[in-house]
């Protein structure tokens, strides 16, 4: 199709026709509820707020069930995202609720990374969608969505105002997900304290740009009540899930001596609201704020990040082919640059190993001689020494024969002529050759 026929097709004005009968397209909203409700739901609740302040109890409360809770320890040495996945049912509606526990909150002494872990989760969840639906087989219709779709977030009830933790951990998540932030066990706090503490909540927060969710107002449907109740933020809430009866009615409350708060009391604590806004009212629209907004913020820069880009830098279409061909360039091009750097490293590395060695054949072969010369002089002292000690062996043995010859000839004269013994032997005596010999060295 030529490129003037293309313009013309898409500038053509849609014509409104009037249908001759029933055909039956007006059931799709149908088909999608039937469809939804086949498929099931999921809705993921991150709980951050300190060790203690009531977010197991706000959770039994809120889906009015008792959940898998186990106390945190107060000591853990950074924070911990512990998530728990429950299938609850209601009339023939299927929810897949994950609550995350951000476990050791606040308990650290050194608390500037505390945010970190929560903010690690997040991304994580968001990267494994991602994940998903880039592979060629994609399986979204089945797959579980761990992301996060609200995080409320307990303020401490301390009257005064927000501690620097909250604000910098509501700054580091508010472009991640929704948050709600609520007065935990506001029981503890009298009414007019609550109100001004409410106030300076909210100002602290619009002071240091922290952006909170905001019930929608753009539907007519809910646009009224979405409104007041964004005044009445942060929620104050009370948990319990102790019955108590007040009058003929068991109610969900927490008795103390001076007189029962009853959660449900609209005049006692905003749990109700809570659970309007929450649950009943805008449970859907956090789950589309979390692909819509966070999600596809965390995608786009994700994508950037790898180098896609929807326009090149003259403003024109940019194809994801294109795209990828000059990534796949960039790649071979970096990667046969890094290749050529390990090849020359490696010969370098060689080189040096060579002269290395080479070196240390020198000095071993310079060793090696120069013990080779003091060994053949030692050999020539030690031959020299064999020599002088021959002499010698052979000079005492003419010594000794000598020696042996006089001494018979003495005797044969002794036997001779006995007269002149005593004469002979002072001669015999008197050689000096004699007292050497008889001298100890050479008598064995
Ligand atoms: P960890 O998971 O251990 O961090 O605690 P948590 O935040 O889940 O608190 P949890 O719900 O276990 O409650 C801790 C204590 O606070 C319990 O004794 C609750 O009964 C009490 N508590 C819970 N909610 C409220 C509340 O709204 N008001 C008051 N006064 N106490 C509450
Ligand atoms: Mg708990």
């Amino acid at each position: 199709m030529a490129a003037t026929d293309l313009e013309r097709f898409s500038n053509e004005e849609k014509r409104n026709l009037a249908l001759g009968g029933h055909v039956g397209f007006d059931s799709l909203p149908d088909q999608l509820v039937s469809k939804s409700v086949t498929q099931g739901f999921s809705f993921n609740i991150l709980c951050v707020g300190e060790t203690g302040i009531g977010k197991s109890t706000l959770m039994n409360t809120l889906f009015n069930t008792t959940f898998e809770t186990e106390e945190a320890s107060h000591y853990e040495s950074a924070v911990r995202l512990r998530p728990r996945t429950y299938d609850l049912q209601e009339s023939n509606v299927h929810l897949k609720l994950t609550i995350v526990d951000a476990v050791g909150f606040g308990d650290q002494i050194n608390k500037d990374e505390s945010y970190r872990p929560i903010v690690e989760y997040i991304d994580t969840q968001f990267e494994n969608y991602l994940q998903e639906e880039l592979k060629i087989r994609r399986s979204l219709f089945n797959y579980h969505d761990t992301r996060i779709h609200v995080c409320l977030y307990f303020i401490t009830p301390t009257g005064h105002s927000l501690k620097s933790l909250d604000l910098v951990t509501m700054k580091k998540l508010d472009s991640k997900v929704n948050i709600i932030p609520i007065i935990a066990k506001a029981d503890t706090i009298s009414k007019s304290e609550l109100h001004k503490f409410k106030i300076k909540i909210m100002s602290e927060l619009v002071s240091n740009g922290v952006q909170i969710y905001q019930f929608p107002t753009d539907d007519e449907a809910v646009a009224e009540i979405n409104s007041v109740m964004n005044a009445h933020l942060p929620f104050a809430v009370v948990g319990s899930t102790e019955e108590v009866k007040v009058g003929n009615k068991l109610v969900r409350a927490r008795q103390y001596p001076w007189g029962v708060v009853q959660v449900e009391n609209e005049s006692h604590c905003d749990f109700v609201k809570l659970r309007e806004m929450l649950i009943r009212v805008n449970m859907e629209d956090l789950r589309e704020q979390t692909h819509t907004r966070h999600y596809e913020l965390y995608r786009r820069c994700k994508l950037e990040e790898m180098g896609f880009k929807d326009t090149d830098p003259d403003s024109q279409p940019f194809s994801l082919q294109e795209t990828y061909e000059t990534k796949r360039k960039e790649f071979l091009g970096e990667l046969q640059r890094k290749e050529e750097e390990m090849r020359q490293m490696f010969v370098n590395k060689v080189k040096e190993t060579e002269a290395e060695l080479k070196e240390k054949e020198r000095e071993l072969h310079e060793k090696f001689e120069h013990l080779k010369r003091i060994h053949q002089e030692e050999k020539r002292k030690v031959e020299e020494k064999r020599r002088e000690l021959e002499d010698e062996m052979n000079a005492f043995n003419r010594r000794k024969v000598a020696v042996e010859t006089l001494q018979s000839q003495s005797l044969q004269a002794t036997s001779q002529q006995p007269l002149k013994k005593d004469k002979d032997k002072k001669n015999f005596f008197s050689l000096p050759s004699a007292c050497s010999i008889t001298s100890g060295r050479y008598v064995n």
